[in-house]
């Protein structure tokens, strides 16, 4: 693992944007894996910005996020199809069939299945981006999932409920169930960025780099990627030893 700390999140984003916008510049049909929660607002901000200025194209890149809420369809406005749109894929020239987003609607005992037909079609992505939840959960992969998963629907914990629960009008809208992408099927990304900021993730990165690998601190099988980078700011890594 490779570690970047930077003095705050406006640093992290800048960074974080460096290796997609390069990746893409190099690899214009690039696939790239994407993620959803307040970390990638700002990477994802200076991708559009790069793309308006300096005309890197996004038309033969693919795309495929890691979760959706379990009953929010697209419209929903807290639904993670919704906030992908908002805050990328409307300022790119990405054609929306090109993007993935898993449903969560629909017969609740197929979405997982056929989303991972959808990510067996597109193979491991060429750069995933991760945030992580206070928990140490990737994706909505919490605490004691196995590391041999892929996609499955969850009941979210009480702990990413009241820390999602911001993004809502009120704790009683979060949506309780969610359909993610399981361990097994993240770690097949080529490249990993992690990124992360605020004192209320310096634990779960401290777990993540310094910890044992269990799957009760899910972030820490990143371990056991062969490439990964996480970027964080000082609060972030305050609690680790070095
Ligand atoms: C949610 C998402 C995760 C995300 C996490 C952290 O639970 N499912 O993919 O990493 O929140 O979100 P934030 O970046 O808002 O702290």
């Amino acid at each position: 693992m490779k570690l970047v700390v930077c003095k705050n999140y406006d640093e992290v984003s800048a960074k974080a944007a460096e290796y997609f916008i390069n990746l893409v510049k190099a690899k214009p049909n690039a696939v790239l894996g994407l993620a959803t929660g307040s970390s990638p607002i700002g990477m994802y901000k200076l991708m559009i910005a790069d793309h308006e200025q300096n005309g890197t194209s996004y038309k033969d890149v693919k795309t495929y996020n890691l979760d959706e809420y379990v009953g929010l369809d697209g419209s929903n406005n807290q639904s993670y199809h919704y906030f992908m749109n908002e805050n990328l894929f409307k300022g790119l020239d990405i054609p929306l069939e090109n993007t993935h987003v898993p449903s969560g609607i629909g017969n609740h005992d197929t979405l997982a299945a056929e989303y991972d037909a959808v990510l067996d079609e597109l193979g491991g992505a060429d750069l995933q981006i991760l945030g992580i939840g206070s928990n140490g959960h990737i994706a909505f992969n919490e605490p004691g999932t196995s590391f041999a998963s892929t996609t499955h629907i969850v009941d979210l914990t009480e702990e990413t409920i009241q820390d999602n629960a911001r993004f809502f009008d009120s704790i009683d809208d979060v949506p309780r169930e969610s359909v993610t992408m399981g361990i097994a099927s993240i770690m097949k990304a080529k490249k990993i960025v992690l990124i992360a900021t605020s004192a209320h993730k310096a634990e779960a990165i401290k777990g993540m780099i310094e910890g044992p690998v269990t799957e009760d601190l899910p972030a820490s099988i990143l371990q056991q990627h062969p490439d990964v980078v996480v970027i964080v700011d000082t609060e972030a890594a305050s609690l680790l030893d070095k």
